[in-house]
């Protein structure tokens, strides 16, 4: 294994985040403009052999971690496949995927079999009407059918995404909480995050500390867990509590010092950090028929211009990006 994953502070990239398509069945707010985004077009999109090739070389180069992301990855028709495929890498240690749920239920038991080992799932209310408010959709309960049927695989830890607004879902983290006591479930709370084309605002932004305050006026305590040295959540247990209750604070303490993730995205750009504009692409090396270690090259050169931390809440929300359905989180 080569350094070519290890930029200039020393941090080693083991954690590779795919976003296999800029589709998704929602439209939640936070993620993306009312009036939608524009998409790739498809002959500009990876396809499944270019997304193996590529990340076969990130794994061959030190990664052992992969996460699908999207848009929604399960829209994708070939995303059992593309589970298969990426599983099946000598040297990758987990096949993780972000989604929203929608109709993981029916296709999760296949995608099992396909070597998917971890799953998080978004959901960030327990009321069917501030769904629909929020994701201009249906099917609340399609996701809570979702989380049991993860369970029930024998998924573990499920986790469940909840991004905190302010005036939309913080008064429901007790009730997410509530939930931890009979399911075996981590729910993490994360802070509102802007992209371009979101609602953002840093009045919207429900800090930590105060997630915190509301949490502690329930009257239960909280156990701090030992965390991984790359975990970006801080995780808790609660007595008696089957589940765990954990906090992404990106915003008010973001965890940028231990950052191990990189990301491809669906169009074949290569993002080293979630926030900043800078991206290569890999696409085109590829198609113009540039071997391994000419890609390695580009990938370790873009690594090595990675900052030390993100701008700060107040820059970013400046600073131009993507809107968050083109970068998968
Ligand atoms: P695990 O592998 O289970 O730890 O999941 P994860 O937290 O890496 O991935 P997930 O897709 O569930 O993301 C949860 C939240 O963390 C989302 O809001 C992401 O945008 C955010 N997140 C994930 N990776 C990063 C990162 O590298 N930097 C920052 N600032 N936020 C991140
Ligand atoms: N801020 C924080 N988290 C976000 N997510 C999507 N948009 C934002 C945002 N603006 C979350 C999704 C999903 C994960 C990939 O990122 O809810 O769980
Ligand atoms: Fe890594 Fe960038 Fe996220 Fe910080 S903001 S943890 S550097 S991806």
């Amino acid at each position: 294994v080569s350094n070519m994953l290890v930029d200039s502070f020393g941090r080693k990239h083991t954690y590779l985040r795919i976003s296999i398509t800029e589709r998704c069945n929602l439209r939640c707010q936070y993620c993306m403009p009312a009036e939608g985004v524009e998409l790739t077009a498809c002959p500009q999109l990876l396809s499944q052999n270019e997304i193996v090739r590529l990340a076969n070389l990130f794994v061959c180069s030190g990664v052992n971690k992969i996460r699908l992301t999207g848009g929604e990855p399960t829209v994708r028709k070939d995303i059992d496949d593309i589970c298969l495929r990426l599983s099946n890498l000598k040297g990758l240690k987990t096949l993780a995927m972000t989604t929203n749920g929608i109709t993981l239920a029916k296709k999760l038991p296949r995608l099992k079999e396909c070597g998917l080992s971890l799953l998080n799932i978004s959901l960030d209310t327990l009321v069917p009407a501030k769904f629909e408010f929020m994701t201009l959709r249906r099917g609340h309960e399609r996701v809570l059918n979702a989380i049991d049927a993860a369970i029930e695989l024998g998924y573990s830890p499920v986790k469940v995404n909840c991004v905190v607004m302010r005036g939309f879902n913080e008064d429901e983290i007790c009730d997410f909480v509530e939930l931890t006591r009979e399911k075996p479930i981590n729910v993490r709370f994360i802070e509102f995050m802007p992209f371009d084309g979101n609602v953002w605002n840093s009045k919207k932004l429900v800090p930590y500390s105060e997630m915190m305050d509301i949490f502690l006026r329930s009257g239960k305590e909280l156990q701090r867990i030992q965390d991984h040295p790359t975990e970006t959540a801080k995780n808790f247990r609660i007595d008696v509590h089957q589940g765990t209750v954990s906090f992404i604070t990106s915003m008010t303490e973001h965890f940028c010092a231990c950052c191990n993730r990189l990301r491809l995205l669906a169009d074949g750009n290569f993002k080293v950090c979630l926030f900043g504009p800078s991206e290569v692409s890999l696409r085109d090396p590829l198609r113009n028929g540039a071997d391994d270690s000419e890609i390695s090259e580009i990938i370790g050169a873009a690594i090595k211009r990675k900052k030390a931390a993100h701008a700060g809440m107040f820059n970013l929300a400046k600073t131009p990006n993507r809107p968050m359905i083109h970068i998968g989180g």
